[in-house]
């Protein structure tokens, strides 16, 4: 998606999908071939990780079967671990992901900095299965752990003044190496207004599969925003602040023609170097076609009445 390799087009999916069809099959039949001298849960293509207490289960992906763990985990955009899709599963060992504190500033009656697994304790962990689409043209199904930021935020109790949420990533070039080149501005941050970040669909997760976060996937928290582009969950959260002004993030100040501020899933609006229209589902061959808001049109159209979406994408 980035500006320096303009080679990266939606055409670039193709073989990636199909190399991780192909991986899926050696997996299995590896599997198959030496599965029973591997110990119970360390078969290729298992999850793996600490197992996390799941209080309830919701489906919102319309009953579509998740992506495999391997894709999930091994098929990744992280730049701060790499610019290529295995180089975050490959370098994900220099992250520490305990003791990890994350910080509340800004607009909040109740700024403070919390353990991250205290945080997590605060509130009954969901599943929460949903389609995720990035904005490269290619999705997957996950299956997160974690839960509602609208929780956490009524319990932070915000000011009148705060109207935007910003989440930064850990700044720390031995843990996330990639920020030793000047690849993006450091580091990542990305924000949504407050009513998007106390929408019921928003999460903050823990974990996935069952699992918490692998490194790649943005331990030990991380922001998911299923009716958005992939690129506004930022991973590896360490502070979030409550502001009165849109604060500057990532992405839009990097190439701002190209990722808005919004960054809604929108079929209508195509990237400035490709088509929008459709999507790969990852381990699927044919493309399939993107849906308004990725599919959860029902529930968040309403954030965004009156708002011109083609001037607000
Ligand atoms: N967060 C940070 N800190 N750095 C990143 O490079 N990439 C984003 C987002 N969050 C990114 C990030 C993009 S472009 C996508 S599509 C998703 O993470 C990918 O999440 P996943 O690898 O868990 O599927």
């Amino acid at each position: 998606m980035a500006r320096w390799r303009p080679d990266i087009a939606e055409r670039e999916a193709t073989p990636e999908a199909l190399y991780l069809r192909r991986r899926e099959f050696l997996a299995l039949g590896a599997a198959g071939a030496v599965g029973l001298l591997l110990p119970r849960g360390a078969r290729a293509g298992e999850p793996t990780g600490a197992a996390l207490q799941v209080a309830r289960k919701v489906d919102q992906a319309g009953g579509e079967s998740p992506t495999p763990w391997d894709s999930v985990t091994g098929y990744n955009n992280f730049y701060e671990l790499g610019t290529s899709k295995e180089d975050p599963s490959r370098n994900a060992g220099s992250l520490r992901p305990r003791p990890w504190t994350v910080t509340i500033a800004g607009e909040v009656k109740k700024p403070q900095t919390l353990d991250v697994d205290a945080l997590a304790r605060m509130f009954p962990l969901e599943e929460r299965v949903y389609r995720m689409r990035c904005v490269e043209a290619w999705s997957m199904v996950i299956p997160w752990v974690g839960f509602p930021l609208a929780d956490l935020v009524r319990r932070l109790e915000p000011t009148s003044r705060a109207k935007y949420v910003a989440f930064q990533t850990l700044l720390d070039r031995d843990q996330l190496p990639g920020q030793r080149r000047p690849v993006l501005p450091w580091p990542y941050v990305e924000a949504l207004r407050i009513d998007e970040a106390t929408h019921p669909l928003t999460l903050l997760a823990v974990g996935l599969y069952g699992r918490a976060l692998p490194g790649q996937n943005g331990a030990p928290l991380r922001l998911v925003v299923p009716w958005k582009y992939g690129f506004k969950g930022a991973k590896s959260i360490v502070r979030i602040t409550f502001l009165a002004d849109r604060p500057h993030t990532t992405w839009n100040d990097a190439a701002p023609d190209e990722y808005g501020f919004y960054a809604n899933v929108n079929p209508d609006v195509d990237h400035p170097r490709w088509s929008q229209a459709r999507e790969r589902r990852i381990g699927e061959f044919f493309r399939r076609k993107t849906l308004p808001f990725n599919g959860y049109a029902a529930e968040v159209a309403s954030l965004y009445a009156g708002l011109d979406l083609r001037k607000n994408y």
